[in-house]
């Protein structure tokens, strides 16, 4: 209709911004830091035509990787099957199952902060069929034998190698959050883990809100309701003021 695609340039008022946001003094906190994020879920082929996955809308990890990017950073985005853009700044590289983002985060290394908001299948079919698999007729369920994928935040939580300088992943949970997220960062390696209730009732999952506990190995500290954005926003400022601390920022 050209009024939107590929080529059209964008409004002056939002290219003044972007510039006035890129000058402004300190706007740019992350610069000279490769920052490296999943997002979206991953796709498990069953056969040609059917797959297992986690519900996931990649919002949250997108986001992340605008506010990175904003900030000045070099920004990796390892990004399942979503329907949302690719975010400005970024280099997306797209994948479709557990074991090709592990492989697309591993070429991405070196790292120095990693940020794992990929919502990635627990596990994919033993065996994908080449066939569409038929029901024979019977009712009876055919068997599906399942293994587990490789869990990319503990691959890079234990890297010998070439470990970020901050792993962060998240948590997905419905109940005992803390607790639950108090493991996850012991047993993948992580430094910070984000603690989201992603039970029906919150609408977390798809939606453009959140509420997160940040889990350390110092405490938890529980950030109040906010947009998927302010989310990414925070985690951002987070990230700086560490970098700060640890005299490694730019
Ligand atoms: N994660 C990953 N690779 C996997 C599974 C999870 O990198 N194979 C990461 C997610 O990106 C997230 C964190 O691990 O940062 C926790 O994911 P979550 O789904 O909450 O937990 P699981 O490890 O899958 O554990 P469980 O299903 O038992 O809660």
């Amino acid at each position: 209709g050209g009024e939107a695609g590929l080529g059209r340039m964008a409004e002056p008022l939002e290219i003044v911004a972007a510039a006035e946001a890129i000058l402004k003094p300190g706007a740019r906190p992350l610069a000279g830091h490769h920052v490296l994020v999943t997002s979206g879920p991953t796709h498990e082929p069953i056969d040609p035509v059917r797959y297992i996955a986690n519900r996931s809308s990649g919002k949250q990890g997108h986001a992340i990787a605008a506010a990175a990017a904003s900030a000045g950073a070099r920004v990796t985005l390892v990004s399942g099957p979503v329907t949302i853009a690719d975010p400005a700044g970024a280099t997306t590289v797209h994948v479709e199952t557990a074991r090709q983002m592990l492989e697309a985060v591993e070429a991405a290394l070196p790292a120095d902060i990693a940020i794992m908001a990929a919502a990635v299948a627990d596990w994919r079919a033993a065996e994908e069929s080449d066939a569409k698999l038929k029901k024979d007729g019977t009712g009876t369920v055919a068997p599906l034998p399942l293994v587990q994928n490789p869990d990319i935040l503990a691959t890079l939580g234990r890297h010998h190698t070439l470990r970020p300088d901050l792993v962060i992943g998240f948590a997905a949970e419905t109940n005992d959050l803390k607790a639950h997220a108090e493991a996850k960062l012991r047993s993948k390696g992580a430094d910070w883990i984000l603690a989201n209730d992603v039970s029906p009732e919150t609408g977390v999952m798809g939606g453009d809100d959140n509420t997160i506990h940040l889990v350390t190995t110092s405490g938890v500290e529980a950030w109040p309701k906010m947009t998927k954005t302010e989310v990414a926003a925070r985690l951002v400022e987070r990230i700086a003021d560490r970098l700060g601390k640890s005299g490694s920022g730019a």
